[in-house]
């Protein structure tokens, strides 16, 4: 597919594409950047305890320090607004807000959000949370299961109401869950993920419980706040390998699992039947009324989207044409996906309004004479905000865009190895350095902000 109505990718082309009132911002999460995992009675959470587990992360890493953004988060509010942003996506701890995942609230833990929302807001960013990103109580892990367990799904409605309750006022939306398909695939069922099982039945239980907890959450969560209430899905759009009708329908497969069972339970309150057959055994059980819980009405979708995947029915990975070339991951760089992903929801689905609630790369940085020359960055930023823009035109209703990452930070199984950052992080003095991208997008912003 080629990119009709492109603007071109300098900056200022950029900033004559969107609307004036378009978002920009970057987002993180608390496992990946906070540290202080033991501080001020914050309970230990999956990944704490997957860290320690030999052979789990690949530089042998945990997330005790992390960029220790913890103590230095008026450091990296100031870097945010330094780069001009609109607005910040982060994520709220559990287990530093309730250490058991049930029972007492852990007020020193509340503190440090309240602190960082003053610091937010002072700042003049809008502060986007979101409740889950994967670093479920270790408590719930041991004495209930974890997201096997449906009675988790009440103790994740109860956090959510009490956060609403708390902050929010001051928080301009929450999100219920970052990326489900990866709590549920990669925690379940491949274990490259915490707690690190294997089994393709639990990991589809655990995706209804996370699906019937975002449902139960945004219903407790409307009786206390006004603030806007969505969920953030990760979308890897499936292509046949070849163009075989067994390929083909692998491709159909790998949607069904990817996309589909979560947009529609999530929007249309039921179950992809292609998906659902293909399945057999390992289908959840679903108890009645639980797809009329899931199904609640949206203020937004956050949608993440790095690269697609071509699927062969021999289940081998493969990468094909078309590809702007590979990230640090690995990924293909393919940003007339995303464009031609948008507008297939926006007319599938008929979705809420639309963010990119992460995009970037991992990148292989070097410091240059005290500067990170991050071209590939620039370039795999700039050719995917053309492809927002594309998508806009075509009718998606994108109203922001949210860089992965603000920090280098913990890349879950990758440890500390893999950059996706704007800023730079030196992990042994803990020093931040913007790179090269970081000022390019900078730079971008000013010009559309020129616009307003
Ligand atoms: C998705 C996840 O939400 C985030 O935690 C992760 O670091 C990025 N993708 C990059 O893999």
């Amino acid at each position: 597919m080629t990119l009709p109505d492109l603007p071109r990718a300098e900056p200022a082309a950029l900033a004559d594409a969107f609307p004036p009132d378009f978002l920009w911002g970057v987002a993180t999460s608390a496992a990946q950047i906070e540290g202080a995992a033991f501080e001020d009675g914050k309970g230990a959470s999956i990944w704490d305890h997957f860290c320690r587990q030999p052979g789990r992360i690949k530089d042998g890493s945990n997330i005790d320090v992390a960029c220790d953004h913890y103590h230095r988060f008026r450091d990296d509010v100031a870097l945010m607004q330094q780069l001009g942003l609109d607005c910040y996506r982060f994520s709220l701890s559990w287990p530093r807000v309730q250490p058991d995942g049930q029972g007492a609230w852990n007020e020193a833990g509340f503190a440090f959000y309240d602190r960082l929302l003053d610091a937010l807001l002072e700042a003049g960013l809008q502060p986007h949370a979101t409740l889950y990103h994967w670093d479920l109580p270790q408590a719930l892990d041991e004495q209930l299961g974890g997201w096997l367990s449906r009675d988790v799904v009440g103790h994740f409605a109860d956090y959510a109401a009490e956060v609403a309750r708390r902050f929010g006022d001051r928080l301009a939306s929450i999100a219920t869950h970052n990326e489900p398909w990866c709590t549920a695939t990669l925690g379940y069922e491949t274990a490259q993920f915490a707690p690190g099982h294997t089994s393709r039945a639990e990991s589809l239980q655990v995706a209804h419980h996370l699906m019937l907890s975002h449902g139960d959450a945004v219903a407790a969560m409307r009786a206390v706040t006004r603030t806007p209430l969505g969920i953030v899905l990760n979308h890897t759009p499936a292509f046949p390998a070849t163009p075989t009708e067994a390929d083909r329908r692998a491709a159909r497969i790998d949607d069904g699992l990817n996309v589909r069972w979560y947009m529609d339970p999530i929007l249309r309150g039921c179950y992809p039947a292609d998906a659902w057959q293909h399945v057999g055994a390992d289908a959840p059980q679903v108890a009645a009324g639980d797809l009329d819980r899931i199904r609640q009405p949206l203020d937004f979708l956050g949608l993440n989207f790095y690269t697609r995947s071509l699927v062969g029915a021999d289940g081998q990975p493969v990468t094909g044409p078309g590809a702007r070339g590979f990230t640090d991951m690995g990924w293909e760089i393919v940003p007339e996906v995303l464009t031609q992903h948008l507008v297939r929801l926006a007319r599938e689905y008929n979705p809420p309004p639309l963010y990119i609630t992460e995009n970037g790369m991992a990148n292989a940085d070097r410091l240059v004479d005290g500067r990170v020359p991050d071209a590939e960055r620039t370039a795999y930023l700039a050719s995917h905000l053309q492809a927002v823009a594309a998508a806009r035109n075509l009718g998606a209703d994108v109203r922001g865009y949210f860089y992965w990452s603000l920090l280098d930070n913990f890349e879950w199984n990758s440890g500390y190895a893999k950059r996706f950052g704007l800023v730079h992080v030196d992990y042994a003095t803990q020093e931040r350095r913007l790179k090269d991208s970081a000022l390019w997008y900078a730079d971008m912003i000013r010009r559309h902000r020129q616009r307003r």
